[in-house]
């Protein structure tokens, strides 16, 4: 190797490992991730920096070399006709380029493997959540004794690990809480798992990253990390209302009736309207269903109730069907009501 080689190597070793430090410090200066909520999502979030310091350098020899190698051995003017010399390798070289890669691979899978394990482990005192995926909204279930409570947010107390069994009711979904760092896909006709641990208190969004559907971008709801007594009154608070829609099915009274903007505003709500339906009252402007403030006018009561509660009946001209939830089967007749009166209040009558 030549005295010019030899300099022209070190200026490019130079420039490479300059190049891979600012690309570093950048790339950890970048807040990829939401707020961290669970006990996997501190693992998770240091297993990718590590891929970042180690990645960035490689990334910036390749391109280095790449571009260096075009600059310095570009033709020239009069070597239109001129082959470059004839070479048959070098062994040396190819048993380093093949060695280094697969050392590094193995090193990072070992310690992505190792994270997984640690991750997934089952711990005690464990709580099991099963979610269920449907276009286009989740339900969470828990077990309460022999039966289940239903829950449209996820509510999980702090610090308790979680057993989630994801499934779906029509198409592909997948259950993501980014502040968990964990997602799973939701398949029909199987059961999927994943644990978290939630350790920070604090409301977060729940998603779907599956595309699924039309309302697929709508498909979004909140994970609640609280205290176990804030919890366990949640929990309280819906066995009372699935008591309370039993009795009065029965005709007694029951529950608070709630109040029908708070069903079709907040996101909190098992229904937020507002995400997918313009109505000036509610200052909404969600364009996935019927516009609201069009329509309200020339319904009936019954037309606005079987619309919430089983929008597929008759559907808008120009919308398409199944977009909706059967709001039916999950609201109970005392909300249905309420988000009635709302809208026909709106609408002027
Ligand atoms: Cu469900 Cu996307």
């Amino acid at each position: 190797m030549g005295e010019e080689s030899r300099r022209q190597l070190r200026r490019m070793f130079v420039i490479g490992v300059i190049v891979s430090a600012l690309g570093i410090a950048l790339a950890l200066i970048i807040d990829w991730f939401p707020v961290a909520a669970s006990g996997q999502a501190k693992p998770i979030d240091t297993l990718w920096d590590v891929l970042l310091i180690v990645s960035v350098p490689i990334f910036v020899l390749s391109q280095t070399f790449v571009l260096f190698a075009a600059w310095q051995f570009r033709m020239k003017p009069g070597e239109e006709l001129k082959d470059g010399p004839p070479i048959h390798g070098n062994t040396r070289l190819e048993i380093i380029w093949t060695a280094i890669p697969a050392i590094i691979l193995v090193g990072l899978c070992t310690y992505a493997f190792v994270v997984l394990q640690d991750i997934e482990k089952a711990e005690a005192n464990t709580m099991e959540v099963r979610v269920v995926g449907e276009q286009f909204t989740w339900n969470f279930y828990y077990r309460d004794g022999g039966e289940e409570i239903v829950s449209p947010q996820l509510y999980l107390p702090e610090n308790r690990p979680v057993r989630f069994t994801v499934q779906s009711k029509d198409v592909i979904h997948d259950f993501w809480v980014p502040a968990f760092r964990m997602k799973i896909d939701a398949v029909p006709g199987i059961d999927t798992h994943i644990r978290v641990t939630p350790e920070r208190r604090g409301e977060y969004p729940v998603v779907c990253a599956e595309l699924c559907g039309l309302g697929h971008s709508a498909m979004r709801q909140s994970a609640h990390v609280v205290t176990q007594a804030e919890f366990d009154s949640e929990m309280q608070r819906l066995r009372d209302q699935a008591a309370g829609g039993g009795e009065e099915e029965g005709g007694g009274g029951g529950g608070e009736p709630a109040d029908g903007k708070t069903l079709f505003t907040e996101s909190a709500q098992p229904t937020a309207c507002s995400s997918c339906h313009t109505l000036a009252d509610a200052g909404s402007t969600g364009t996935t269903g019927p516009n609201l403030d069009e329509v309200l006018p020339d319904l009936s009561e019954e037309q606005i109730k079987q619309s919430i509660e089983e929008p597929d009946a008759e559907i808008t001209p120009g919308f398409q069907a199944g977009l909706m939830p059967r709001y039916g089967d999950t609201l109970s007749a005392e909300q249905v009501d309420a988000l009635v009166q709302y809208l026909r209040e709106v609408s002027g009558k």
